[in-house]
């Protein structure tokens, strides 16, 4: 029951850079945009327009920006967490945005220091501002299985974030499992629950790989009919207001998973390993995906995928 085709959602510009202790200059940003980009990759998530005293690590959103701007055939979202990132990411050429919600109270209020219900408020303007313009936007719900602070995070929860975010507009809501606890054993209630009130093309899975968990709950939910997968590449990311948290699951790891289920992504496997080894390389770091590891070692007939 696997789909033909699968779109993933490359976030390791934003969600991976967000969380690096050391500021990556901004032509690193751009030059592993367009690798990424060259590989295939349909959505790349560029920087966010949020508050600089918040996200040091990405404050040259603008500055991102401007050097992609006159790249087309690729969407090139950006997160906006009020009426003012959002006017900025528009000033600054963005032709797609997202706004950022969670299920679980505490977790809001360290991350964009407010309520749920005011965040919906506020997303609620950027809302009506995006459709004035037309331009897409996209809504997460973080925490949708456990919160840093809180623990286990009720399904029905999610699903009342993902329904406010549905009814005002987005074009698609990305489920967060933003400190990587969920199993497929707590993974899939969440995801039936979400379900009965949000229609399954609608929703995407954005998992962190804490425990090691995200491949198997990335199966889980294709099983039951998702068909957006996000990810990053080598395994960047993390938020900086959840603490603990580990990378989203890798990109190279997901496209390996796929090419062997059969399901085209239209990435190019080997140019994203190239991407993955630029950025690794560029933060002194080993390659994080599996996939890559495995594939920079192994010489030979089972390189052929
Ligand atoms: P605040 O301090 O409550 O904001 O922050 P404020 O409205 O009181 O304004 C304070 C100052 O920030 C003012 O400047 C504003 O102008 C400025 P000052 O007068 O002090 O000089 N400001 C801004 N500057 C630039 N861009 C803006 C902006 N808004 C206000 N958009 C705020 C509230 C939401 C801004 C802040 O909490 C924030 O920026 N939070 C973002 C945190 C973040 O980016 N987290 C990571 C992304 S979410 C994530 O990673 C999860 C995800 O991957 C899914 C998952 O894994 O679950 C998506
Ligand atoms: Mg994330």
């Amino acid at each position: 029951n696997m789909p033909p085709h699968v779109t993933i959602v490359e976030v390791g510009p934003r969600d991976g850079l967000q969380n690096e202790k050391t500021i990556v200059p901004t032509s690193v940003k751009v030059e592993l945009i367009k690798m990424l980009i060259s590989s295939g990759l349909p959505v790349v998530e560029a920087t966010s327009f949020v508050s600089p005293k918040w996200v040091p690590q990405l404050a040259d959103a603008k500055d991102v920006m401007e050097a992609i701007r006159s790249i087309s055939g690729v969407r090139l979202p950006v997160l906006t967490p009020n009426l003012k990132g959002f006017e900025a990411a528009v000033a600054a050429g963005a032709k797609e945005v997202a706004v950022f919600a969670a299920a679980s109270e505490s977790f809001s209020k360290s991350n964009i220091n407010c309520s749920i219900e005011d965040s919906l408020t506020r997303y609620r303007e950027v809302a009506n501002e995006s459709k004035k313009l037309s331009i897409p936007f996209r809504g997460y719900v973080s925490c949708v299985v456990g919160c840093p602070i809180e623990g286990a995070v009720p399904p029905s929860k999610v699903a009342y974030v993902a329904k406010e975010l549905y009814e005002m507009g987005c074009y698609e809501i990305s489920l967060g499992d933003t400190i990587g606890v969920g199993t497929p054993g707590t993974v899939v209630p969440m995801l039936q629950s979400v379900l009965k009130v949000v229609p399954i093309d609608k929703l995407a899975v954005h998992f962190h790989d804490t425990y090691g968990q995200a491949l198997a709950n990335i199966l889980a939910s294709l099983q039951m009919g998702i068909r957006t997968i996000d990810s990053s590449v080598s395994g960047l990311g993390g938020c900086p207001y959840a603490k603990g948290a580990s990378g989203n699951v890798a990109t190279e790891d997901v496209v390996y998973m796929l090419n062997g289920l059969g399901v085209k992504t239209n990435v190019d496997l080997g140019k994203l390993m190239h991407a993955g080894d630029f950025i690794c390389k560029h933060l002194g770091r080993p390659l994080g995906s599996k996939t890559a590891t495995a594939l920079s070692k192994i010489k030979g007939p089972t390189c052929k995928l």
